[in-house]
């Protein structure tokens, strides 16, 4: 059978950056620590003026291509996920393909395009879907573009407002990848939840403690399918990449993943003898007593060293690049996982073969778990990154510059400043069309 998965990725991170410790927590009157340990964030990236989720999709685009050399004749598909989309009919992967095509020779009419929504999950979701259709043979021999693209805003004095970010990770799905297969093996878990909406509103209606509690309880049921299918063991996995929307939210849910696969195995005898076996619901009269339990348990269980060196190995690594530029929605675990095959080509840590635990969430609410193998080709393609250089050149916003590039994005403001940082090489934001479509231009 043919196998499938991700062959090259990109990262484009927002030209802008807020420094949460230093400039937006004085403002707040908080300890920077709530930050940079609770939340575990250090900054944020932002969109500068001319910026927005179809010049950052075709940034990261243009790279990946340019660096593969790849023309639009061998591209037969671009999805693009995102839950930052201005246009209800016409998809974000058309403007993207159209950027495109004012600097590349050929065009991009034969590819299927489309955009693919369920909030941070889309994106996970068009890899299923790209891989799916190479596999089909339905590819002919084209690969295809997943482009996860988001401005992550919340509304000012929203909780979420310290969790925000913008920026695109573009990945190629192809046959024979260089970096990782797509196993066909996945769990969901899925419900109708109101934890985190956007009925037709620029910002999110969020229910910030709920949705966390909503995150760990689909993350729970899509491991309880997978393991339907097969049995799951914490050194299975080499890497174990999560949804970030903000690196404290994975810490809870790794210590629920590692409690829920070590359960009847090896782990938990061995953990035992210091922190007693895993609560069990029928040793408990009601079920709040066996939540305490279980809370108890899940307290102590992080504090032992075996899991803070499972932790340490396999989640801490994935978290290198989130804390620095916070939520990008739909990118945010194809974040992860570049993070992690960074940080391991960096460490020498050999990763070939070895398999990956990738835990995906939407709110509203959906989990996917499923597994990669990581392939021969990873180290040579993940060392072409260039997220270090993109990062270190941010501009750093003062507060008050803060303010005045929120409202720039805001719908609701007409606010027209000029920008931060000076566009080179890169596509821009060019003003409305006729029909209020965005135009976009290329500056050399
Ligand atoms: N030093 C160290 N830690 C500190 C601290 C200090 N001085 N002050 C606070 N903290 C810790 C807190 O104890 C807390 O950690 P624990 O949860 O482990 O106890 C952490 O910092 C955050 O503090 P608060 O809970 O007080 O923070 P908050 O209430 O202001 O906001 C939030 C937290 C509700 C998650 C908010 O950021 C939010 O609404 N975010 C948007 C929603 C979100 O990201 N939800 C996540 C799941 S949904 C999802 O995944 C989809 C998506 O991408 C949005």
């Amino acid at each position: 059978m043919t196998t499938a998965g991700i062959d090259a990725v990109e990262i484009r991170t927002g030209n802008l950056k807020l420094d949460l410790a230093e400039t937006f927590a004085p403002v707040k009157d908080e300890d920077p620590a709530k930050y940079t340990k609770g939340l575990g964030l250090h900054a944020s990236s932002f969109p500068d003026a001319y910026e927005d989720i179809v010049t950052m999709g075709a940034n990261a685009a243009k790279r990946l291509m340019d660096r593969k050399g790849l023309t639009p004749e061998d591209i037969g598909r671009i999805d693009v996920a995102t839950e930052s989309a201005f246009d209800h009919s016409k998809p974000v992967s058309t403007y993207i393909a159209g950027c495109l095509e004012d600097v590349f020779e050929d065009d991009f009419h034969h590819a299927n395009k489309g955009e693919r929504k369920f909030a941070c999950l889309a994106g996970t979701q068009a890899i299923d879907d790209a891989v799916n259709w190479v596999t089909s043979g339905k590819n002919r021999g084209r690969a295809a573009l997943v482009i996860a693209t988001d401005t992550a805003l919340y509304e000012r004095g929203d909780s979420g407002e310290a969790t925000q970010g913008a920026g695109a990770v573009a990945m190629l799905i192809d046959e024979d990848p260089d970096l990782t297969v797509v196993e066909p093996l996945q769990g969901f878990g899925s419900a109708d939840e109101t934890d985190f909406l956007k009925p037709n509103q620029q910002f999110p209606s969020v229910d910030g403690k709920r949705s966390m509690q909503v995150y760990l309880a689909r993350m729970r049921e899509a491991l309880r399918d997978l393991e339907e299918q097969r049995d799951l063991h914490p050194d299975d996995f080499a890497v174990v990449p999560f949804h970030i929307p903000f690196p404290g939210m994975v810490r809870k849910g790794a210590a629920l993943g590692y409690r829920h696969i070590s359960r009847g195995t090896d782990v938990e005898d061995a953990l035992a003898e210091e922190i007693g076996p895993q609560p069990r619901p029928d040793d408990f009269e009601d079920d709040e007593a066996f939540r305490d339990a279980l809370s108890e348990y899940t307290d102590d269980l992080t504090e032992t060293d075996r899991y803070q060196e499972w932790y340490d190995l396999t989640v801490e690594p994935t978290l290198g690049i989130s804390r620095y530029v916070g939520n990008w929605y739909t990118g945010s675990v194809h974040l992860a996982r570049a993070a992690a095959l960074r940080d391991a080509r960096e460490n020498g840590r050999d990763l070939d073969e070895q398999q990956m635990l990738v835990c995906s969430y939407g709110s509203g609410a959906q989990a996917e778990v499923h597994i990669e193998t990581v392939q021969p080709g990873w180290e040579e393609e993940i060392a072409q990154l260039n997220v270090e250089e993109q990062l270190r050149e941010r501009y750093d916003l003062s507060f008050t510059e803060y303010e005045q590039i929120h409202d720039v994005h805001n719908y609701d403001e007409s606010t027209d400043i000029d920008a931060f940082t000076t566009p080179e090489e890169e596509f821009v934001f060019d003003g409305w069309g006729r029909m209020g479509e965005r135009k976009y231009t290329y500056v050399e």
